[in-house]
């Protein structure tokens, strides 16, 4: 079958089969065309939590498809490609940041949400990139132990002076390897181009950008900015989406390092597999995970509202 009969298909099946398919905006494109639901991680677990279908079907990585499950335990949730992880969401386990939790234990434990349901489950809130500032800032407490990422944690703690945050070593490899060099050459090749980045870029690269976002964000901005040129520092996915969006702009990749091999990792072949039964993962969690993770996405939804 080529792409579009291979789209037909999988339109057909999962309106057969009472399927919502969930992509992140860094999977192919391919596949946020027959998604129901593209964005960011923010966007897409608020759209998990309002679902009315039986099943889910996320494109995108495991941490992503765990989310769905905790929001809608009721459902049934698949992962279409199960190798795609997310390499900083496995950097930290359960019983390493309970040990060090307990140096810091009057601190307020905030988890990106790129951390995995067992991690989740002693964490008192969760943050992505586009609602971290928002929630930290609405925490009472001043005392905060930000994890993983430590760069974002780096953009949260800038935007938050009033807060004392320790952050721990962990980053999201492909975001953190963006280097001041590639930045400096991206900007000689296009010196009118606006540079937009994500925060999990290095404090040394978002210092250099002209905007500092969420893929969302990213994109958002880039649609409605009255500039014609843009360096975009996230997961190269983002500079094809918004080229056919926005025909009449122009979008450079910042750095060929920006390809995240997990959100790679999914074709649409996987989902076409999945929703025939023949490959997938059905994300399965117990209920005391569920109930203990839950806690702290749901204090995300409600501070981030
Ligand atoms: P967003 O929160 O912007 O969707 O980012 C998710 C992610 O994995 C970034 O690398
Ligand atoms: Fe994880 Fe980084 Fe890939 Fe995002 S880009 S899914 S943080 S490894």
């Amino acid at each position: 079958m080529n792409v579009a009969q291979l789209q037909t298909e999988i339109l057909k099946l999962k309106q057969e089969k009472d399927v919502c398919i969930l992509a992140h905006s860094y999977v192919a494109r391919e596949i946020c065309e027959i998604a129901d639901f593209t964005g960011d991680s923010y966007k897409l677990s608020v759209d998990a939590s309002r679902v009315k279908n039986q099943n889910i079907l996320m494109c995108g990585v495991r941490f992503m498809a765990e989310t769905c499950k905790i929001l809608s335990p009721e459902k049934t949730v698949y992962l279409a490609q199960p190798i795609a992880g997310c390499a900083m969401a496995d950097q930290m386990d359960r019983e390493t940041i309970a040990q060090v939790k307990e140096h810091y234990p009057d601190h307020t434990v905030v988890a990106y949400i790129n951390t995995t349901a067992s991690l989740k489950t002693i964490c008192d809130v969760c943050v992505t990139s586009s609602s971290a500032v928002q929630i930290v800032n609405k925490i009472e407490n001043k005392d905060i132990l930000f994890i993983p990422d430590c760069n974002l944690g780096a953009y949260v703690a800038a935007q938050c002076p009033d807060k004392n945050i320790k952050l721990l070593n962990g980053g999201c490899p492909i975001h953190a390897c963006v280097s001041v060099e590639d930045v400096k050459r991206a900007k000689q090749q296009h010196p009118d181009a606006l540079l937009l980045v994500h925060p999990e870029c290095v404090p040394e690269v978002c210092a250099m950008a002209d905007y500092i976002g969420s893929t969302s964000g990213i994109m958002n901005f880039a649609m409605q900015s009255d500039k014609k040129e843009f360096i975009i520092g996230t997961e190269i996915s983002i500079a094809e989406h918004l080229q056919y969006s926005c025909p009449d702009k122009d979008f450079y990749i910042l750095s060929l390092k920006l390809i995240c091999p997990n959100m790679k990792a999914t074709t649409l072949y996987d989902v076409y597999n999945c929703l025939s039964g023949k490959g997938g993962e059905e994300i399965l969690l117990d209920a005391q995970t569920i109930t203990d993770a839950k806690k702290c996405i749901d204090e995300m939804i409600r501070l981030g509202e």
